[in-house]
């Protein structure tokens, strides 16, 4: 049996869906397919505005632009996190800087946050890794009082939910990734959610190139002219159309792949207790999505022969990020290693289990086994 890190699941209406999109005659973006995922992300998790965009990264680049991140603002971010998120303000000349994470969920430690901030200080950027939450409340509390804004990257947490509200229903900005790696996914997509009314408007014109356009189409202009910055943050209608089949099925998918939690939960919990290896908490108050699953061993030896020896079983897992502040780019900005020591431990011992929806459905108990006989072999 292969499993592999990941897989694309198909609900079923996909193919109907985009080919109901192919031949409807209008293809680009904000169009039916489009209307109908951004009225059920708005309807079943309360976001105040959404915006389909090609990617996670586009959605953080537009975000970047609505925020007006511009040359020498600094911006708080975890250093444990994907290029992408660094580089939709770095492009725009801001400069990062980097906070370390908590052990527990390999997120931003919103207690470390609020030393990092000085009169440049334009944004705190968070993660959700592998779907769990970060603290948003409590960073949101602090920006509030030092007047900042936050965008929450929520790529990976797209139904999950913190003290019963979900994930990027509370940050001023937050996007969503549907790349094919994802719980949802459109082959290539993402989400921009914008929480501040006010926002809303210069947010169109953003996404369609920096012009007016939406007043037209609103039959308020009859001309479209330039009229802010901007670029084409636009997903197409056929990608729209199979990410609605997907989201459609969302609390059945979410059902299927807590069987995967569940399993890796039962089959590493003895191996935390006798002090082995650790793995994410789950606070009381966050409902996860369940969208991945990670173990930081003992010794980085450990480590790399867990992930070696599974791949005789055939079986893929992965390191995670490599952390962001002590990467090339990350020394340009003037960091070493040492800065972080906490995040740079972490990455250096951290794996990523395969996680994908099939596999709460077929090979669960083939992938359980294998990796106990690998636990095993290393711990006894
Ligand atoms: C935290 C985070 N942000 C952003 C992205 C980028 O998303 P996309 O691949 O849709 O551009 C990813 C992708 O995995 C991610 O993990």
């Amino acid at each position: 049996m292969n499993i592999p890190f990941n897989k694309v699941y198909i609900t079923g209406n996909e193919e109907k869906y985009m080919l109901e999109a192919l031949y409807s005659g209008k293809q680009c973006g904000n169009h039916g397919f489009c209307t109908k995922v951004i009225d059920l992300m708005k309807a079943k998790h309360g976001f105040n505005e959404v915006f389909l965009v090609p990617s996670g990264t586009a959605a953080l680049e537009m975000g970047a632009v609505l925020a007006n991140i511009a040359p020498g603002d600094e911006v708080i971010l975890p250093s444990y996190t994907f290029s992408s998120t660094v580089n939709a303000v770095v492009l725009f000349g801001a400069i990062p800087v980097f906070c370390e994470s908590e052990p527990e969920t390999m997120n931003i430690d919103a207690s470390k946050i609020e030393a990092l901030i000085t009169p440049r200080t334009k944004m705190i950027l968070p993660i959700d890794y592998a779907g769990v939450s970060c603290e948003i409340d409590l960073i949101m509390e602090i920006a509030n009082r030092h007047n900042l804004i936050v965008m929450q990257d929520c790529a990976q947490s797209y139904g999950t939910y913190f003290k019963g509200k979900a994930a990027g229903s509370q940050a001023h900005l937050a996007t969503f990734s549907f790349h094919e790696t994802k719980n949802f996914s459109a082959g290539e997509g993402g989400a921009l959610v914008v929480n501040v009314p006010e926002w809303e408007e210069r947010a169109h014109f953003i996404q369609e190139k920096g012009t007016d356009r939406r007043l037209v189409l609103n039959g308020v202009k009859n001309k479209y002219s330039w009229v802010d910055k901007g670029s084409s943050y636009l997903l197409s209608d056929i990608l729209a159309a199979m990410l609605l089949a997907q989201l459609e099925q969302e609390d059945k998918l979410k059902s299927i792949r807590s069987n995967i939690t569940k399993a890796y939960f039962d089959l590493f919990a003895p191996y935390e207790k006798k002090g082995f290896l650790s793995y994410f908490k789950i606070k009381d108050y966050i409902d996860i999505n369940h969208h991945a699953f990670w173990v930081i061993f003992d010794t980085v030896e450990n480590q790399q022969f867990f992930m070696a020896k599974l791949r005789d079983y055939k079986v893929s897992a992965y390191i995670g990020y490599l952390a962001l502040h002590s990467a090339p780019k990350g020394l340009e900005y003037g960091y070493k290693e040492s800065d972080l020591p906490i995040t740079q431990d972490l990455t250096d011992r951290i794996v990523r289990m395969p996680f994908y929806t099939e596999l709460g459905e077929q090979g669960l108990e083939y992938c359980m086994e294998s990796m106990k006989k690998v636990l095993d072999e290393m711990y006894s």
